[in-house]
């Protein structure tokens, strides 16, 4: 089963929809964001998240030597509450309860515009096991408009960044 171990997917179902990653917290982590918000009619602040980043390793040495996200590059992204008062700490945030993962994946055979987007996290909380990508415009066209390598925020993740 060991090169099953190392198969790291992307894997389908019958029914063209994605299967949640597993085990991607011994893929590379290449970075983690806080309560960033890019959406312009957002009135309101939320409750700041943490996002945890990770790319699956024989992407991440391809990308290392080459610049490029080859295909079936998958990345996650994982999403935290924000703690702050508990235990001893008096200030300052911790990463507290796991919300779930969204993920952006490379697959030009399946996908038209190469990069699909996926959100495991249902409406109530719980994990889905396996989802349909979005529609172009929910996800894809603000990466490709503002991503900067290739759909991948890459200014924004310091183990992926040209210029650190
Ligand atoms: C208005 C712009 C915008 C839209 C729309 C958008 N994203 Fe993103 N996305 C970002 C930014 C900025 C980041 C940088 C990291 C972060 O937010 O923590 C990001 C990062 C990501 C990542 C990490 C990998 C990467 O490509 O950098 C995933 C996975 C992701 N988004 C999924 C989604 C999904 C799923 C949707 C649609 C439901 C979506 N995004 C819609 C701006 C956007």
């Amino acid at each position: 089963m060991a090169a099953f171990a190392q198969d790291h997917g992307p894997h389908y179902t019958g029914d063209n929809e994605l299967i949640r990653p597993e085990g991607y917290r011994e893929w590379v982590f290449i970075g983690a964001t806080l309560g960033m918000s890019y959406d312009p009619n957002s009135a309101k602040r939320k409750e700041p998240k943490f996002h945890n980043l990770y790319i699956n390793p024989a992407s991440y040495r391809e990308y290392k030597e080459t610049g490029r996200f080859p295909e079936r590059t998958i990345l996650v992204m994982e999403v935290l509450t924000a703690g702050s008062h508990s235990s001893i700490n008096k200030q300052g945030n911790f990463q507290d309860k796991v919300l779930g993962v969204e993920v952006a994946l490379k697959d030009t055979s399946r996908f038209k515009e190469s990069w699909a987007y996926f959100n495991f996290i249902r409406d109530d909380g719980s994990a889905a096991d396996s989802v349909r990508a979005f529609p172009k415009e929910s996800c894809w066209s603000c990466h490709d408009e503002h991503a900067a390598t290739d759909n991948v925020f890459t200014q924004f993740y310091p183990v992926l960044r040209r210029d650190p």
